[in-house]
């Protein structure tokens, strides 16, 4: 990319699932991307961020770059705390002198799982495990000192490479598969998410959404669901979680209505996202 070249959009994490899939998209549709990976472009590295942001003038940075380990940030705390809360707090900085808009991808391990109903973005955060509270650092970093902000938290990604429907699949190599039984969550296709993050960011209606695919399941559930779509005939063991998981939250099912109350589209039921992917991929 030339330093003189018209920039829309600053992507980080762009190799990353998510920031790859998102980079498709906006330049299918025309959009001028600058999406740089970990090497390039380094949230925990305000002066190498500065020093590109000086030169592209990005009006708008799309940030799904982040520590996503959830168990190795009970370990690497750390480093999950850098990336995610020091690491955005800078992007925010950065974003308030130059006046970049900043859209950032959150979690529902936000919250405890203690509601057992849908959680609304009114609710009260209170996360149970680093990872979780190194995502809500960093949208503290960017409410104190943003206005013009997309804050989209969503929950349980699927169907791109090293996902669960990977983790499934060679599971059923050993011949079982086992999972911890519990953790109702919403699971979210990447491609819906990224087009909705497209819708968004055209909107300028700033602010924090829940956001993922309609309907909601344990892992045990989508564990199933896979299997039964693709034929394959595995036992599914429930086991206690090791030792050195993260605790997640029992039930963290986002309530997306004001998405919708926004007037943006709700986004399709996961059962006809996840059909939809293993009839095109595998
Ligand atoms: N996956 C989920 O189920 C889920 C659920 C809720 C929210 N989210 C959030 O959604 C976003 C995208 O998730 P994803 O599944 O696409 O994650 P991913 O595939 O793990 O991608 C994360 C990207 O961030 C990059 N990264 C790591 N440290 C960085 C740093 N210091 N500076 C800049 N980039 C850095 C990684 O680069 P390297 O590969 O070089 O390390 C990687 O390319 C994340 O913010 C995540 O917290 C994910």
């Amino acid at each position: 990319m030339k330093e003189n070249s018209r920039i829309d959009v600053l992507i980080t994490g762009g190799t990353g699932r998510l920031g790859s899939i998102v980079t498709r998209l906006l330049r299918t549709k025309g959009w001028e991307c600058l999406s740089l990976d970990r090497k390039e472009f380094d949230v925990t590295d305000y002066d190498g961020m500065a020093r590109i942001i000086e030169i592209f003038h990005p009006p708008l940075i799309i940030h799904t770059g982040g520590y996503t380990d959830v168990d190795g940030a009970e370990r690497d705390w750390r480093q999950a705390m850098a990336v995610n809360f020091v690491g955005t707090e800078n992007l925010a900085r950065i974003c308030q002198n130059e006046g970049c808009e900043l859209l950032y991808l959150s979690t529902d391990y936000v919250f405890d799982g203690e509601k057992e109903s849908p959680y609304y973005e009114e609710d009260e955060p209170n996360p149970i495990n680093l990872y979780g509270w190194s995502k809500l650092g960093g949208e503290y970093a960017i409410l104190s000192r943003l206005k013009h902000y997309y804050i989209i938290r969503t929950s349980f990604l699927f169907g791109a490479r090293g996902d669960f429907i990977d983790r499934i699949l060679t599971g059923i190599k050993s011949g079982r598969l086992s999972f911890v039984p519990g953790n109702f969550a919403a699971p979210t296709y990447y491609p819906d998410l990224a087009k909705a993050i497209v819708e968004l960011i055209t909107t300028r209606r700033y602010g924090i959404y829940h956001l993922s695919n309609q309907g909601f399941c344990s892992r045990y559930r989508f564990a199933t669901a896979v299997l039964n779509r693709l034929g394959i005939d595995v036992e599914i063991i429930p086991m206690p979680p090791p030792r050195d998981m993260a605790p997640r939250p029992h039930y963290s099912v986002l309530s997306s209505s004001r998405w919708q109350k926004s007037g943006l589209k709700p986004l399709r039921f996961w059962q006809d996202a996840l059909h939809h992917y293993l009839t095109d991929f595998h």
